[in-house]
């Protein structure tokens, strides 16, 4: 292991970004992005400044507190399980290794909910199935005041992050909380239907590296990876108003499949897949029929 003093400026040319840059190449697709992060969490400086400070001042608690930092990740710790906090929607959300990690890619969601809530006013009561960390519910209550939140997972455990997360982005009076399967015990009807429940086949799991790292009842979607959205989809029709929208994340590969069966539940309705910025199928779009 490197055991170089942080604040020797020169040492190999390296400045800190880069060292830290180094050790966590190996471990991470964005060495340069997590580099940038852990710096700036341990600093208490923002991105752009680290950036301007390659080789910043670092006090010995600083230092060690990067020594312990890169000491898990090589130990296969995930940064944002290091940090505590992550960045979604550009906002910071508590988690722990009892949520998955929220992805940019769940962002499309977020914008769709967004749009869809803005252009109907009068439809604002909102159920968010496998709420995790709160990252969808809350990102989309910031924006829209008005709109309130059932916001459901079978995870005692994440509903309590989601929790700390709703109240430290102020919007607690927005969202009610509930533990369960799915839709199951929830009563009620809903103008928005949002979900992203765990959709990677099971055979699939075990060889990603998010194995283990992150909880399993996130990830694993059964032995396609439809499990839990199918299951949804069959009891939507029940819980959602008519004129009302489900969103879905959905597997890159799942588009024609997750297609199939919003037609098989809403024969009705306009049903539709969007791409995420890499052009990969995201999201399940249901519209259906206003009355
Ligand atoms: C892929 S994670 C998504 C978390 C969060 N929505 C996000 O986008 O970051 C799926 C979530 O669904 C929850 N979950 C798994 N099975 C469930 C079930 N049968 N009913 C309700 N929630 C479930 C998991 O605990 C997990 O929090």
């Amino acid at each position: 292991m490197l055991k170089l003093g942080w604040n020797n400026l020169h040492v190999n040319d390296k400045t800190t970004l880069d060292r830290v840059r180094q050790r966590i190449n190996p471990h991470s697709s964005t060495p340069y992005l997590d580099a940038l992060v852990l710096l700036s969490h341990i600093l208490e400086r923002s991105r752009s400044w680290i950036l301007a400070h390659p080789n910043p001042f670092l006090s010995s608690s600083q230092q060690e507190k990067i020594r312990m930092a890169l000491q898990k990740l090589e130990h296969g710790v995930p940064l944002p399980y290091i940090l505590g906090t992550w960045e979604f929607y550009q906002l910071s959300f508590k988690v722990t290794p009892d949520v998955l990690i929220p992805r940019p890619e769940t962002e499309l969601l977020v914008d769709y909910a967004r749009e869809w809530l803005g252009s109907h006013p009068s439809r604002r009561s909102c159920a968010d199935i496998g709420t995790g960390s709160g990252c969808i519910p809350i990102s989309i209550a910031h924006h829209i005041p008005d709109s309130h939140f059932t916001a459901g997972d079978l995870s005692r455990e994440s509903l309590k992050i989601a929790q700390i997360n709703a109240a430290k982005h102020k919007v607690g009076e927005n969202l009610s909380f509930y533990q369960g399967h799915l839709m199951q015990a929830l009563g009620g009807t809903f103008d928005l239907i949002t979900a992203n429940l765990p959709y990677i086949p099971r055979s699939k799991l075990v060889s990603l590296d998010v194995y283990g790292r992150e909880p399993t009842q996130a990830l694993d979607g059964g032995r396609e990876g439809l499990k839990y959205i199918s299951s949804l989809l069959h009891s939507a029709p029940r819980k959602l108003k008519k004129g009302g929208l489900i969103l879905i994340e959905i597997d890159g590969s799942q588009g024609k499949e997750a297609y199939g069966l919003g037609k098989k539940c809403f024969p009705q309705a306009k049903v539709s897949v969007s791409q995420d910025l890499s052009g990969k199928d995201r999201l399940l779009i249901i519209q259906t029929r206003e009355p």
